[in-house]
């Protein structure tokens, strides 16, 4: 999603806001800009494309204005394109506005402007912010965007720069991230803390329905009706250059080979002498022996993740579940009340589905816990109770250590439903604690395998369909490899369980069609291998990918990747990484943009 970055001090603005939108510009890249206001005027610099574009345009001899605001976008309203690039102003650039979100009723707005005489420029809802601003103005800038939020509908992040009141910045949040930080006679505004980490670690979070005022000398939070809020100050432990690429090619392979650190570090303090522990979880026996339905709400990735926590969760706390793409959870009408558990998953603690989700969910009774790998997110503040997966912020659009972490995340939950419930004797759970432990060495043995990947993936250049199958656990693993290969190599891909191929997708199966079977799971591996035949008798390529050991599988595939031994509830969290390898080789082999793939955002802050 869009990038918001703000400045107010002692430093030139437009280096400040360009280093802090680079660090955004994960979210969202279709176009970028700052305004400053210099000498009596707002002085507005947009591109197309990438920041480097936008790096150009101001060339070295900008303006050394110490107040700005800048954007990167990602398009939801207008397409991506010059005039409808932030920030928008209003007609006589007076104003100037970047926004994160959107404004749900901003046509009608826009019509009411026009018959004022209010001439538009760009396709976009900001635009009309800016105008709305201009119409409101009354001598006091808060007062102006005051009146604007009372007017507008729908999600924003937003940051207004004024000529008539040159000395400061006014912000507001509903429904989209936004942090203040505090600096030494300045401060900074920003969608994402990643943005201003060069300059302060120090920050306030601005929570849903609050605006903030801020000068060179103070920083005023208070809601939209102007009453004073108090905040505490959030001190970011975060090593900034765990943001940087730190000597990978990408942020996704660097994120890839973090994966060990990342199982370790989500792992710290939980697993306790056989037991699971998880303080940040407060479920008593009483609470859950109330319980009689489990919902699990995500998107993507993290959806697929919850696909594996079903599994765990039915198998080892003999608890109903189903599993939701948040996007069709809350208008399929689903039976949710006070014995309902609600478990969200959300890298980001921001997506605007899941984030819908939870109030639904919250609003009907349902105990709500979240697994998110961001401190300060809106999902980790608004759920009861929140399991944070310690996998660092995820640079890359494609999803990798957050999802490893989130996975392990269920398996903890799942452990901890059946502790507290007492539906898996002591011994067994301590034996798959054990196995856990061992998991983060393994995954870096799999790791250890890159170059077998890579010269495999070379073979995937030309391809433009392939299938990835499995049963049980290993079907869930198959969607996520699917999805991670169609998103950052654009080669058609489809995860499909290896028993219901023959009633129709096996038709298109033929010799250009590459398969990657998994077969981990030993209950029904025999079946899987019965399948894996089937498309080998249509001529398929099959690689196989299955436990360091089965010297089974080799005699029906062409290619075997092996994966350390596990047990099999914990496959899932080593499987997954040669199929991550795969995509990004495959990626990188096809010429494609690896971190940042076209069409698509990070974080997606809009429904
Ligand atoms: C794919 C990917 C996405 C996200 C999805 C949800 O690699 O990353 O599918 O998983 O957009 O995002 P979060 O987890 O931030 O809610």
């Amino acid at each position: 999603m869009c990038g918001i970055v703000g400045y107010i001090g002692k430093r030139t603005a437009i280096p400040v806001l360009v280093e802090g939108l680079k660090k955004l510009e994960y979210r969202g890249y279709d176009s970028a800009g700052v305004a400053v206001l210099d000498q009596q005027k707002i002085v507005v610099s947009k591109s197309v494309g990438k920041l480097v574009a936008l790096e150009e345009e101001l060339g070295e001899d900008f303006s050394q204005s110490c107040i700005g605001i800048g954007h990167t976008r990602w398009a939801t309203h207008g397409r991506p394109s010059f005039v409808n690039a932030h920030p928008h102003s209003d007609c006589k650039q007076d104003f100037a506005v970047v926004h994160n979100g959107i404004i749900e009723n901003y046509l009608e707005l826009k019509d009411k402007l026009i018959e004022k005489g209010h001439q538009f420029v760009s396709e976009t809802d900001t635009e009309v912010l800016a105008h709305l601003v201009e119409d409101f103005y009354e001598g006091d800038l808060k007062e102006a965007v005051r009146k604007v939020l009372a007017t507008i509908r729908g999600s924003y992040a937003m940051v207004v720069l004024s000529l008539r009141d040159p000395d400061k910045l006014v912000a507001a949040r509903k429904d989209s991230p936004m942090v203040v930080g505090l600096g030494d006679g300045e401060f900074f505004v920003a969608s994402d803390i990643t943005a201003i980490l060069n300059y302060t670690r120090k920050v306030y979070i601005l929570d849903d329905g609050e605006m903030v005022v801020v000068t060179k000398e103070e920083v005023k939070i208070t809601d939209f009706e102007g009453n004073p809020r108090t905040k505490e100050v959030f001190d970011v432990k975060w090593d900034a250059v765990a943001a940087e690429k730190g000597g990978y090619e990408h942020f996704m392979l660097k994120e890839i080979h973090e994966q060990p650190k990342a199982l370790r570090d989500t792992m710290l303090g939980r697993l306790k002498d056989g037991s699971v522990v998880l303080e940040e979880v407060d479920l008593t026996l009483e609470q859950l022996a109330r319980i009689n339905k489990v919902y699990i709400v995500a998107c993507g990735t993290a959806w697929h993740a919850g696909l594996v926590g079903k599994t765990l969760i039915e198998r080892w706390a003999h608890l109903p579940v189903e599993v939701d793409i948040a996007s069709e959870f809350r208008y399929r009408g689903p039976i949710i009340d006070d014995h309902t558990l609600v478990i969200v998953i959300s890298q980001s603690g921001e997506t605007a589905d899941t984030l819908a989700a939870l109030r639904e969910a919250k609003n009907r009774g349902a105990r709500v816990v979240a697994v998110t790998n961001v401190v300060g997110s809106t999902v980790s503040r608004e759920a009861h109770d929140v399991i944070f997966t310690w996998a660092g912020p995820e640079i890359a659009v494609a999803s990798t250590k957050a999802y490893i972490t989130q996975l392990e995340g269920m398996v903890m939950l799942g452990l901890y439903l059946a502790q507290v419930k007492g539906t898996l004797p002591q011994e067994k759970i301590g034996e798959i604690i054990t196995a856990l432990k061992l998991i983060p060495e393994q995954a870096q043995e799999v790791l250890n395998q890159e170059d077998l990947i890579k010269e495999l993936a070379q073979s995937f250049v030309k391809v433009e369909d392939a299938f990835f199958i499995g049963r049980s656990l290993d079907w869930a693993v198959a969607m996520e490899g699917a999805l991670k290969l169609k998103e950052i190599s654009y080669i058609h891909a489809e995860a499909y369980a290896a028993g219901e191929l023959k009633h129709g997708t096996l038709a298109l199966v033929t010799e250009e069609t590459p398969v990657i079977a998994l077969a981990t799971q030993r209950d029904v591996y025999d079946k899987t291998i019965s399948n894996v035949k089937e498309v080998k008798a249509r001529d398929a390529r099959v690689i196989g990918l299955t436990y360091k050991g089965n010297t089974n599988m080799a005699k029906s595939v062409d290619h075997v990747i092996y994966v350390p031994e596990t047990i099999d509830e914990l496959a899932p969290l080593l499987t997954v990484i040669p199929l991550q390898l795969l995509s990004y080789y495959v990626s990188v082999a096809r010429g494609c943009d690896v971190d940042k793939p076209r069409n698509l955002a990070k974080s997606v802050t809009v429904e």
